[in-house]
C-alpha cells in the first residue's frame, strides 16, 4: 500500500516549487523506505529547479537527508527498520565497469535508483539525484542507506550525504591535500566551506578562502581559513599569489562552478598544481584557455563528484570525528525550517544569508 506524505515539487523551469500530495510505495525487492527526519536544502536542489541538471519535471526536490529505515524488501540485508541512515547517492554497485576495476567512487550506480514515487493522481516524479527527501517518507535503493551512529543529530548527519561530503571529499579524496600544502578555496559556500574544514583536518599550512561576500569570508575562517580574499574588490589570483611567496597555491578548489571562477582557479596555482572543480556548472557555460598554458603550467586539473567519497567508508568515521568534537559539522547550520520553508530557504541562499537551511520533518 502507498503512503501519502507531503512533499516539494519543481513542476517546471523556474516556477517556485510547490508542496503536494506524493505517492511512496512500500519496499519492493533492493529497496528501502525511509522515514526522512531532516534534509538540507542544496545548491543542486536549486540547478534541478532552474532547469540546469535535466528536463525531467517533475522533480521530487532534497537529497541531504538522514533518518529512520521505516521497512526494506524482501531481499535486502544488512538493513533493518530501525537504523538510522545517512541517505547517499553514491550505492556502489560491485557490477559496473568502475567497481570491477576497482574504482568504486566513480560508480553511477545511483541513477538506476528507484523511481516509483508518484504524484496523487500517477504522475511518475523523479527523485532528486535519485533521493526525494522533502517529503516525510521516501522509497531509495536499499544501498542509499548508510548506517551512522545515531548520536549524532539529524540535521547534521543528512548534510554529510551530499555538499559537506562533496566539499571535505573535494580537499581530502580527489585534491589529497595534505600536511604542510596551501589550498585556496574560490566560493565558500556549504560546499567550499567543507573543502575548508577538510584542508584544515588534513594539515594544510595555509588556507585561503575566497568569496565575493564578506559574510561568508567570516564564515570561512571559522572552518579553518587562515586568510580571505574578497575577489569582487581585489584580483584573486594575484591576492593568493601574494599569500604563497609569489608561487600560487599547491591546491585551488573551485566551488562556484562558474568559467570566470574556474580560470581564476587555473591562473591562482603553483606550477605543477592541483585544481579541483566540485562546482556544477550549466550546460550552456564555456571555458576558453591557452592550450599552452594547460600544457605549461602542468599538474592536475581534475573534477570532483561526491568528494570521490565512498559512503560505507566515509560516513561512519566523518560521524565519529563530530562526535568526539573534531569536526564541526553542526556549525553548516544556519538555521532548521519546516517543508513549506524551501522556496525562502532559495532566496535566502541567493542572498548569501546561510550555509545550509536544513528542513526538520
Ligand atoms: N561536485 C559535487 O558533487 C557537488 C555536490 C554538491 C554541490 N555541488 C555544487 O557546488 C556548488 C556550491 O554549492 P553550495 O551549496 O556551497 O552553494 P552556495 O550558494 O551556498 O555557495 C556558493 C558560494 O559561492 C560564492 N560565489 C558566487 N559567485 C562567486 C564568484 N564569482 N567568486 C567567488 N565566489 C562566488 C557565493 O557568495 C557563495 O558563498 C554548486 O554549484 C553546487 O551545485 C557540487
Ligand atoms: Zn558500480
Ligand atoms: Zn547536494
Amino acid at each position: 500500500m502507498a503512503h501519502e506524505v507531503t512533499g516539494v515539487i519543481a513542476t517546471e523551469v523556474g516556477a517556485p516549487v510547490s508542496m503536494t500530495t506524493v505517492l511512496v510505495p512500500d519496499p519492493g525487492p533492493g529497496e528501502a523506505l525511509v522515514s526522512v527526519q531532516a534534509c538540507g536544502v542544496c545548491h543542486t536542489d536549486l540547478h534541478y529547479r532552474e532547469g540546469g541538471i535535466g528536463a525531467d519535471f517533475p522533480y521530487l526536490l532534497g537529497h541531504e537527508a538522514a533518518g529512520v529505515v521505516d521497512a526494506v524488501g524482501p531481499d535486502v540485508t544488512g538493513l533493518a527498520p530501525g537504523d538510522f541512515v545517512i541517505l547517499n547517492w553514491r550505492a556502489v554497485c560491485g557490477q559496473c565497469r568502475a567497481c570491477r576495476r576497482g574504482r568504486p567512487w566513480y560508480c553511477f550506480a545511483t541513477h538506476n535508483a528507484t523511481q516509483r514515487m508518484t504524484l496523487a493522481d500517477g504522475t511518475p516524479l523523479s527523485p532528486a539525484l535519485g533521493i526525494g527527501a522533502f517529503a516525510a517518507k521516501t522509497l531509495v535503493a536499499a544501498g542509499q542507506c548508510t548506517k551512522v551512529d545515531p548520536a549524532i543529530k539529524p540535521e547534521v548527519a543528512g548534510l554529510l550525504g551530499c555538499g559537506v561530503m562533496a566539499g571535505l571529499g573535494a580537499a581530502l579524496n580527489t585534491a589529497g591535500v595534505s600536511r604542510g600544502d596551501s589550498v585556496a578555496v574560490i566560493g565558500c559556500g556549504g560546499v567550499g566551506d567543507a573543502a575548508i574544514l577538510g584542508s584544515a583536518l588534513a594539515g594544510a599550512r595555509k588556507i585561503i578562502a575566497v568569496d565575493v561576500d564578506d559574510r561568508k569570508l567570516e564564515w570561512a575562517r571559522q572552518f579553518g581559513a587562515t586568510d580571505t580574499v574578497n575577489s569582487a574588490t581585489a584580483d584573486p589570483v594575484e591576492q593568493i599569489r601574494a599569500l604563497t611567496e609569489g608561487n600560487g597555491a599547491d591546491v585551488v578548489i573551485e566551488a562556484v562552478g562558474r568559467p570566470e571562477t574556474y580560470t581564476q582557479a587555473f591562473y591562482a596555482r603553483d606550477l605543477a598544481g592541483t585544481v579541483v572543480l566540485v562546482g556544477v556548472p550549466t550546460p550552456q557555460m564555456r571555458l576558453e584557455l591557452p592550450l599552452l598554458d594547460v600544457f605549461g603550467r602542468g599538474g592536475a586539473l581534475k573534477s570532483s563528484w561526491y568528494g570521490d567519497c565512498l559512503p560505507t567508508r566515509d560516513f561512519p568515521t566523518l560521524v565519529d570525528l563530530h562526535l568526539q568534537g573534531r569536526l564541526p559539522l553542526d556549525k553548516f547550520v544556519t538555521e532548521t525550517i519546516p517543508l513549506a520553508g524551501v522556496e525562502e530557504a532559495f532566496a535566502k541562499m541567493r542572498r548569501g544569508e546561510v550555509l545550509r537551511s536544513v528542513v526538520l520533518l
